[in-house]
């Protein structure tokens, strides 16, 4: 018995329970849409795609519970109002329309969420930048 809460105890306390986050799939991630100039898309799948692509891996964090029950949550949230993974699909008008979005989104500085930011997902002067222009009306 005894043995076996050293064994408990040893096991937490060598972060061995971190593995997953370090083993498991990468945050490496990769966006299927050709319609979009390569800078504009760098920036999105640096700041955006974790989130807005329904292909796209969690974050490695999500490979642990409970963070993965609320990143797939927040997730599915994500993707219903804007999926890149459908961009090259959309038509130009409904194109249009999620980019009007995506400018809203940033000069009101509502995304990337904060929380999301403190992992090295915010974006810079110059994605903002990027962005704002690609998306002028
Ligand atoms: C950590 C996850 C996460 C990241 C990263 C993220 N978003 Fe979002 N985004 C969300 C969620 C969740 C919603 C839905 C918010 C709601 O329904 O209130 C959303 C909604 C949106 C919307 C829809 C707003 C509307 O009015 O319909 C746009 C546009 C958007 N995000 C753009 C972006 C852009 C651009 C980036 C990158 C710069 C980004 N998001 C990064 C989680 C994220």
């Amino acid at each position: 018995m005894r043995t076996k809460v050293a064994a408990i105890l040893l096991l937490l306390l060598s972060g061995l329970w971190l593995l997953p986050v370090f083993l498991g799939q990468s945050d490496a991630v990769e966006i299927d849409a050709e319609a979009l100039p390569p800078e504009v898309r760098k920036v999105f799948i640096h700041s955006c795609i974790p989130c807005h692509s329904s292909s796209a891996p969690l974050p490695r964090i999500g490979n642990l519970e409970p963070f993965r029950y609320f990143l797939v949550r927040r997730k599915q949230m994500a993707t219903k109002r804007l999926d890149f993974d459908q961009w090259a699909q959309l038509n130009s008008n409904k194109q249009e329309l999620r980019r009007q979005k995506i400018r809203k989104a940033i000069e009101k500085d509502f995304m990337p969420p904060l929380d999301f930011r403190f992992f090295n997902h915010a974006l810079s002067d110059s994605d903002r930048a990027i962005l704002l222009k690609w998306s002028r009306p």
